[in-house]
């Protein structure tokens, strides 16, 4: 009988034994040496034996299964604080970090990933794991043991047998997050909260199901310390059976900035979420010598790179109104670090926005940096008891009309509402529009209110006096201004379509329709077919531009403009200009005019413009000190010419007005 106990509990050792390794090269290593099959059927096996014996080794991977969930998580204090990282964002920031370093001795320095997770820390007694925690607050965290319990990246006994305390973060690897994603009824928006919440979650089969890991990267408590360097540290975590994330040993700060620098380049295609790079002095008699401030260690700085995403929240929802009399929503969020940028606005994009992503005031919300200037809303990362509600407002904030809903966008139906129409003078007179010089959104604002400006048309019939006796507005200006309006009237189509302001037509389309109808009113009496078999616009762009012109109000805007005197003219076709074919390299100095504008003139006449001479190079335009550019043409025996003779073609190549202008 008892000899059968033994044979039992010998193959249960052994089963327990080889399944850790199996574990451990699996989890730990990323290198498994046997397939899944095999190990199901080893781990099968045990789960028979332990059942029928009632017995459960302390290091069976049976125990990695978590449990009940719990009702709420026990304090745990930390047997030694766990000190957060100082940071550095500048390279100055970085060097006084060094100098403070080198003035206490002399030391290698290690560079580690900065893995963005939740901090952990694993208890150790008498070889044993005895206890997971958060870091909390430094002192006193949460006893997550049963959630942790679920994760393999660990091993449940460590051949040192004083009292350990390992620290790493539990991290949620972006290709799991991925697959998550792609099924789960509510998607997690980012790694780090994903980590956060799957480690935090009262029930570890959920913890279990979401598949975080725990990296591992410093020891932080040891009854018998003998460790004398980071390098050694790692070894032993590593020897233990700790999952470690790699690093590597710097000699000198120039190796340290080195390693930052490709961490900053490796970090982007790696499938672990990091923020930035941790420099620690490898010495530990150094790091004794530099001691902690009341928050940090002195001998470990965190280099941070710009974060893209940062967590804030809702305090107040600003409506703002824009040409088309859309309604936009700009939140106004705490103060918050983002991208090099301190981020005071976020957008939320339009009222259905808001209630998609359930953004209410007082919400702590996910914001990203994107393209644009202004960060978007990604979603709400929890409400508090006294979160309310953003309600769409119902009258106009500027002028009390009542508004209406399309899509997922109120609108203001009022067309002289103040923002309104300040944006469509904005956007009228602006580059790529008219490009009015001196018309600022400020004098958009002033002429509405001074000067009763309601429409674009308006700003070619000013009263000079009114306009005179405008506060800042002196003789000078005044004149420029009106010469700069009067200017604006000799206008490529393109740019007039632009300044019409049509939802939808930026540049490009602006671009395509003037090539495409030569003219407003060739544009005017397109169908919604014609417009749809041009390339780039799609039936809903084909209608707003319908609808646009079949607007009595806009037609009559128009008619105004081209009585006012506007003249629009077609840029000459690309292919059929002076410069078509040329690879031109401009050099030297123009007297006539900045070399960015001839650039632009030689392009739009069908030019490619270099900035070297090469082979392929056709034409050098040459200033006065011209240089080893002029040299290298004339060595290729590549055409030369002289400011004179460029402003010959330039002048020669003058296109004719479009029909608009009559
Ligand atoms: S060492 C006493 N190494 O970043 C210094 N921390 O902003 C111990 N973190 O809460 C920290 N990656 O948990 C260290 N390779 C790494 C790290 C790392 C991420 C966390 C750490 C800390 C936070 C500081």
């Amino acid at each position: 009988m008892d000899e059968k106990r033994d044979n039992v509990s010998e193959e249960m050792r052994t089963l327990v034994d080889t399944l850790n390794r199996w574990g451990h090269e699996y989890y730990v290593l990323d290198a498994p040496s046997v397939p899944d099959a095999e190990y199901d059927k080893a781990y099968a096996r045990l789960q028979r034996l332990e059942r029928e014996s009632g017995v459960r080794l302390f290091d069976s991977p049976t125990r990695r299964v978590g449990g009940e969930p719990v009702k709420t998580f026990a304090r745990h204090a930390h047997i030694a604080r766990l000190y957060s990282l100082d940071k550095a964002v500048t390279e100055d920031e970085l060097d006084a970090f060094f100098t403070r370093v080198s003035k206490a001795g002399e030391s290698a320095y290690t560079v580690e990933y900065k893995l963005d997770g939740l901090t952990m820390c694993l208890t150790y007694e008498g070889g044993r794991f005895v206890r997971a925690a958060t870091r909390g607050n430094g002192v006193e965290g949460e006893d997550v043991t049963a959630q942790v319990l679920t994760m393999h990246s660990f091993p449940l006994t460590v051949s040192y047998k004083g009292t350990l305390e390992v620290k790493g973060e539990a991290i949620i690897r972006l290709s799991v997050l991925a697959e998550y994603n792609r099924t789960a009824a509510e998607p997690l928006k980012n790694a780090r909260n994903a980590a956060a919440g799957a480690v935090r979650n009262l029930d570890p089969a959920v913890t279990a199901s979401r598949r975080p890991e725990i990296l591992f990267y410093d020891v932080n408590y040891m009854s018998e310390p003998f460790l004398s360097t980071q390098e050694e540290a790692f070894a032993f975590l590593q020897r233990e059976g700790f999952k470690t994330f790699g690093h590597r040993l710097c000699r000198t700060p120039q190796e340290v900035r080195e390693a930052i620098d490709d961490i900053e380049v490796t970090r982007k295609s790696i499938d672990v979420l990091t923020d930035g790079a941790v420099v620690k002095v490898n010495d530990f008699s150094l790091r004794e010598k530099l001691g902690y401030t009341d928050k940090f260690p002195r001998w470990a700085i965190a280099y941070k790179f710009e974060a893209e995403e940062a967590e804030t929240v809702v305090r107040e929802v600003r409506w703002q109104v824009g040409r088309t009399g859309k309604l936009t929503p700009l939140a106004v969020v705490d103060p918050v670090e983002l991208a090099g940028a301190t981020v005071r606005r976020a957008t939320l994009n339009n009222i259905g926005d808001i209630r998609r992503k359930d953004v209410r005031i007082g919400s702590t919300v996910l914001i990203r940096r994107s393209n644009e200037v202004i960060p978007e809303i990604l979603g709400a990362v929890s409400h508090t008891g006294e979160s309310v509600q953003i309600a769409p407002p119902e009258r106009c904030p500027y002028c009390g009309a009542a508004l209406y809903e399309e899509g997922a966008n109120l609108f203001c139906p009022d067309r002289a509402c103040r923002p309104r129409v300040a944006a469509q003078l904005s956007n009228f007179a602006g580059k790529g529009g008219m490009d009015i010089e001196g018309f600022s959104e400020m004098t958009a604002y002033l002429f509405y209110d001074k000067l009763n400006v309601r429409r674009c048309s308006d700003l070619y019939f000013l009263d000079k006096k009114a306009l005179s006796e405008l506060e800042g507005f002196g003789a000078k200006k005044v004149r420029n201004l009106l010469s700069a309006i009067e200017g604006s009237k000799n206008v490529p189509l393109e740019n007039f379509l632009f300044a019409l302001g049509i939802g939808g037509i930026g540049k490009v389309a602006s671009r395509d329709l003037a090539e495409r109808f030569g003219s407003v009113q060739a544009l005017s009496e397109a169908t919604a077919e014609q417009l749809v078999e041009m390339e780039n616009i799609g039936e809903k762009t084909a209608a707003n531009i319908v609808g646009w012109f079949a607007d009595e109000e806009n037609a009559a805007e128009v008619s105004r403009l081209l009585s006012a005197g506007i003249r629009p003219y077609v840029k000459a076709r690309v292919s059929e200009g002076a410069f078509a074919g040329q690879s031109v390299v401009l050099t030297g100095t123009l007297a006539s005019m900045k070399r960015g504008d001839a650039q632009a003139k030689i392009e739009a006449l069908g030019g490619v413009c270099q900035s070297a001479v090469t082979s392929k190079t056709t034409l050098v335009v040459a200033g006065e000190a011209a240089g080893s550019k002029l040299a290298k043409a004339q060595a290729l025996g590549i055409r030369v010419i002289g400011e004179e003779e460029f402003l010959k073609i330039l002048s020669e190549s003058v296109s004719a007005p479009s029909a608009d202008a009559k």
